[in-house]
């Protein structure tokens, strides 16, 4: 493929992206992980599934960054999850230091890649990302709202009994808790669901997507969703190495937008091969826009967090 994309951390997010991206044969692809044998292991299976998959994208495994020269973007997934005993502190400083080192190597090998960020916290995790490499901030983005909105899509799907495709959500704000789903904006074939749905119902939809990651957490017992995160990566990743200057959610460095400065958050921006090529600014309510505010605040004070581990 004339394409290249490293996805770092060969883990289930990681991995599964890799999946995706092959599959769709939109771009070779380089998994790296830390851990030994795994990068290469899932990068051969791949390799292994394509014949049958009948797609040529070539698929790599490495523990180091040599063979992601080049890359036009690196979707980064490394990370660790909160372990029993660990305080919200301690891994925030191991986060933020893979983050690091990671950025630094993907930095000196592809200077001019899209860095496509998917560790947590999100998007302080972006912060740490553009800060290390020093790329600017078009390069450099935040996977959560498709991911939530998609959550939301799924959600309001089931709750109607229509087709997925028919379905459209606007997801705002931090990844987490605080993340502004808004009802008005979110439609089936082009009529809001403030016109289809209940306030309650709707609220319970937006209750359900706000706490969508842990739902599954609590079902999985031992990790985190990945399917999902996995396609919202890609589907990021697809409107850049096609130029679909496609309107998606994404975390993006925000100098003024909706009021915020200084913080990576979830925007609608228009995805191209030049990574974010705008930020699409919309009307709030009054209520809607506190309720970004203190999405903002939220990820405010975990960015002040990092700062002492930068
Ligand atoms: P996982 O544990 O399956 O995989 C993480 C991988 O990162 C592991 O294979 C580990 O060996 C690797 N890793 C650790 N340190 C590394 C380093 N310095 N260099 C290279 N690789 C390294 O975890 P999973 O489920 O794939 O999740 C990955 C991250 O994505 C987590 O932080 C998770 O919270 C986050 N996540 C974010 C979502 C979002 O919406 N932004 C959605 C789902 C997951
Ligand atoms: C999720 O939303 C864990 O951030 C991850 O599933």
């Amino acid at each position: 493929m004339d394409r290249k994309v490293t996805v770092v951390g060969a883990g289930n997010v990681g991995a599964t992206a890799a999946q995706r991206l092959a599959e769709k044969e939109l771009c070779d692809v380089v998994l790296v992980d830390i851990a030994e044998g795994l990068p290469q292991g899932k990068a051969l299976d791949l390799r292994e599934a394509a014949p049958i998959e009948k797609h040529d994208a070539a698929v790599d495994g490495s523990n180091t960054y040599e063979a992601t020269a080049g890359s036009d973007i690196v979707i980064i997934t490394a990370g660790i999850p909160r372990k029993p005993g660990m305080s919200r502190d301690d891994l925030l400083k191991t986060n933020t230091n893979i983050m690091k080192s990671v950025c630094t190597e993907v930095a000196k090998q592809s200077p001019d890649s899209i860095l496509i960020i998917v560790s947590n916290p999100l998007d302080a995790m972006c912060h740490v990302a553009m800060e290390t490499s020093g790329f600017p901030k078009h390069r450099v983005m935040g996977m959560a709202g498709v991911l939530d909105s998609a959550r939301f899509r799924a959600f309001i799907s089931m709750e109607l009994n229509v087709s997925v495709e028919n379905t459209h959500a606007f997801v705002l704000g931090g990844h987490g808790d605080t993340m502004v789903p808004l009802p008005r904006f979110s439609t089936v074939a082009g009529i809001p669901i403030t016109e289809l749905l209940s306030k309650e119902r709707i609220e319970a939809l937006v209750d359900r997507t706000r706490k969508g990651g842990g739902e599954i957490v609590a079902l999985l017992k031992t990790g985190s969703a990945f399917y999902a995160p996995a396609s919202a990566a890609a589907e990021m990743a697809e409107a850049i190495i096609k130029d679909k200057k496609k309107i998606l959610p994404c975390a993006a460095y925000l100098e003024g937008e909706y009021g915020i400065s200084g913080i990576f958050m979830g925007v609608p921006v228009k995805l191209g091969s030049k990574g974010i090529e705008d930020i699409i600014e919309i009307e709030l309510t009054e209520s809607e826009r506190n309720d970004l505010n203190d999405s903002a605040d939220a990820v405010k004070q975990l960015v002040e967090d990092i700062g002492k581990f930068m």
